[in-house]
């Protein structure tokens, strides 16, 4: 029901099938309410949606005959999803119908999703309040169930991330269509993203990635980017509406009201024929309608932003914008340093890496680097190690330095201390700092990292913190040939971890004539691997094979049910479908063995989900392949 087409952090662009109708997400649903539409549902198809939400509560209270199907009645025929009510709860604390009746109506109507009468649990609720609505919550979705299998199931659990948890493994396990985080409305309002971004983040860790979240009543354009980050598939807008009542006009980053604006910044068609002054001067049901139209068209215009930052691997960059137009959204970005949603970020991206403040260096890429780094990396031989500092790249040229039989480098940077050899892999090669980010707490911090690391595999260490002495050291190195045996098996050992490395014997290499870097690696004059332009080593069928001998199962492997290995062994993609198992630490982007049940190489390719995702997808391409059998 739900694949992936392209990720970037913890997002996913994606495609959701309901009722044979396919939703590309993350998607925003504008809010319709039938007393007031403020803009017409057939007219949403202009902004580029097919889904919708509206609420079942107010239908059935006050258009109960003239409601038949609910399509016809919206005249719209995209993805219809209706909200029980439970809201109006919230705010109101009373409805006067029972969860069976509004989940029957809702059946009844033809709602594609409908939502039973779920208890949000607001911020302010204790503990003990929370877990009795959540108890009740879950009879209701038991209840609502055997009704009809088109709902939502929303998770509550107020503030509490270990009821929030609870919630998320109990209602996953149940066959809703789609899980809305629920009672987040006022962290929102309240700009407590923090404790908004911990929250989501709990459930996403806890449903399983083929169910797609929702974050209910998420309709502020300036949050799409962050909750896309972490996994959120769906919003829903009120705010666009709401929004132009009180006459404010919304932009990607915050919310002006119509007096502060001397000119429209946006080029829809409601801001390139008015004027903020124009817009004032109209009667109200006009000037509503007009700026919920600007409304709702930055709120797409955001949303399509996001699934292209998503496609071009630029999510955290888009991010880090967000993030620095207000101290809340800089402040919640602590709640991205979650070890889980580093897993699920591709290892490499399209473009170079971008700094933006102390923000960027946990970025889940520089996070994954370390990682790879102080579990795989293993220095190949006892060497004195020269640390220098950070410097033009490439490094190696800047300092005319390379790693010999005595002596290896590595550089000091604001995220990792990199062993010279590496200089080429991604992010090394692919970053963008200022030069006021290199020389700081932090670099000294990985330094000392990095040093009681790798302490007892150097036979001395030595730091430079000046470039000017590091420069006038190197030039007095006597020239040395370059080690390029150990070169290869570090790089080796960090991509596939120790002891992969150790496959390799009497390495050549073949290099580009243009850049100089190298291209092809041969092991005793056998072709072993290519390199990608981001510096992974690609193996051959040959080279995996040798490398397969040392690392033990599951190690480094995609490991495929029966029934894929013929169609694998010809070059065909591997279907997350047809993983009967796998390493737990692979990252999209990474090269993978693929092997069956026996573990007989089938071929070897390129990761295009982690592990987990892998795991728990149904449909969607997991691995696609390079070089295979036949
Ligand atoms: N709309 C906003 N928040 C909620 C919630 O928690 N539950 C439901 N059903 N609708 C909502
Ligand atoms: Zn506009």
């Amino acid at each position: 029901m739900f694949e992936i087409k392209h990720k970037d952090i913890g997002g996913r662009v994606g495609i959701l099938k309901i009722n044979h109708k396919k939703v590309e997400t993350p998607a925003l649903m504008p809010v319709v309410n039938p007393h007031k539409m403020t803009i017409e549902p057939k007219k949403f198809r202009r902004f580029g949606t097919n889904i919708l939400i509206t609420n079942a509560y107010i239908l059935y209270k006050d258009f109960r005959n003239k409601v038949k199907d609910i399509h016809k009645f919206l005249n719209f025929d995209g993805v219809v999803v209706t909200d029980s009510g439970a809201f109006q709860l919230m705010r109101y604390g009373k409805i006067d119908v029972t969860n069976k009746e509004i989940v029957e109506f809702q059946k009844e109507i033809g709602s594609d999703i409908g939502t039973f009468l779920d208890i949000p649990t607001t911020p302010d609720k204790t503990h003990n309040e929370a877990l009795r609505d959540l108890e009740r919550t879950m009879r209701r979705a038991r209840e609502a169930l055997k009704i009809t299998p088109n709902l939502n199931g929303p998770i509550q659990g107020g503030r509490f991330l270990d009821l929030r948890k609870i919630a998320s493994i109990q209602m996953s396990k149940l066959p809703f269509l789609i899980y809305p985080v629920g009672g987040i409305v006022p962290l929102m309002e309240e700009y407590r993203f923090h404790e908004l971004f911990e929250i989501i983040l709990t459930c996403r860790e806890n449903v399983p990635l083929n169910k797609p979240l929702h974050a209910f009543g998420a309709g502020h354009p300036m949050l799409f980017s962050f909750l896309a980050a972490i996994g959120v598939d769906l919003f829903d807008s009120a705010m666009y509406s709401l929004a132009a009542q009180e006459n404010r006009y919304l932009t990607s980053h915050g919310t002006y009201s119509l007096e502060e604006l001397r000119e429209f910044p946006c080029s829809c068609k409601v801001c390139t024929i008015h004027t903020p002054e124009s817009l004032l001067s109209l009667n109200e049901e006009k000037r509503i309608k007009l700026l919920a139209e600007h409304n709702l068209h930055i709120s797409f215009e955001e949303l399509r932003r996001v699934r292209n930052a998503i496609y071009n691997g630029e999510l955290w960059e888009l991010i880090q914008i967000r993030a620095r137009s207000h101290p809340k959204l800089l402040e919640a970005l602590k709640a991205f340093k979650k070890p889980f949603l580093e897993r699920l970020d591709p290892v490499t991206k399209r473009k170079a890496l971008f700094y933006s403040g102390k923000e960027s260096l946990f970025r889940t890429e520089l996070e994954s680097f370390r990682i790879r780094l102080y579990r795989n990396y293993v220095p190949e031989k006892t060497t004195r190690l020269v640390i220098l500092p950070y410097s033009e790249r490439p490094f190696s040229k800047f300092y005319n330095v390379w790693n010999t039989e005595s002596t290896h480098f590595a550089v000091a940077t604001p995220f990792a201390t990199v062993p010279l050899e590496l200089e080429n892999i991604y992010p090394v090669s692919q970053h963008i700092f200022t030069d006021d980010s290199i020389l700081q707490e932090e670099t000294l911090q990985r330094i000392r990292e990095f040093i009681h690391h790798f302490k007892g595999r150097y036979s001395r260490i030595r730091v430079f913190k000046k470039v000017e002495a590091a420069l006038e050291f190197c030039h007095s190195l006597k020239e040395m040939e370059r080690d390029i045996l150990s070169d290869i098996k570090g790089i080796v050992n960090f991509q596939f971890g120790y002891p992969a490395g150790l496959a390799l014997e009497n390495v050549e290499v073949r290099r580009s004539k243009r850049t100089g870097k190298i291209k092809e690696v041969y092991s005793d004059s056998k072709l072993f691997g290519t390199f990608r332009k981001d510096g992974f080593l690609i193996p051959t069928m040959w080279g995996a094979g040798e490398m397969k001998k040392l690392l033990r199962s599951p190690k480094r492997r995609v490991i495929l049910m029966d029934e894929a290995v013929p169609f694998v062994e010809m070059g065909k993609s591997v279907f997350a479908k047809f993983v009967r198992n796998c390493d737990s630490e692979i990252r999209p982007g990474e090269e993978v063995l693929i092997v069956d049940r026996k573990d007989r190489l089938v071929a070897v390719g390129k990761a295009i989900l982690s592990s987990r995702e892998m795991m728990e997808m149904e449909s969607g391409v997991a691995v696609e392949v390079r070089h295979s059998l036949k």
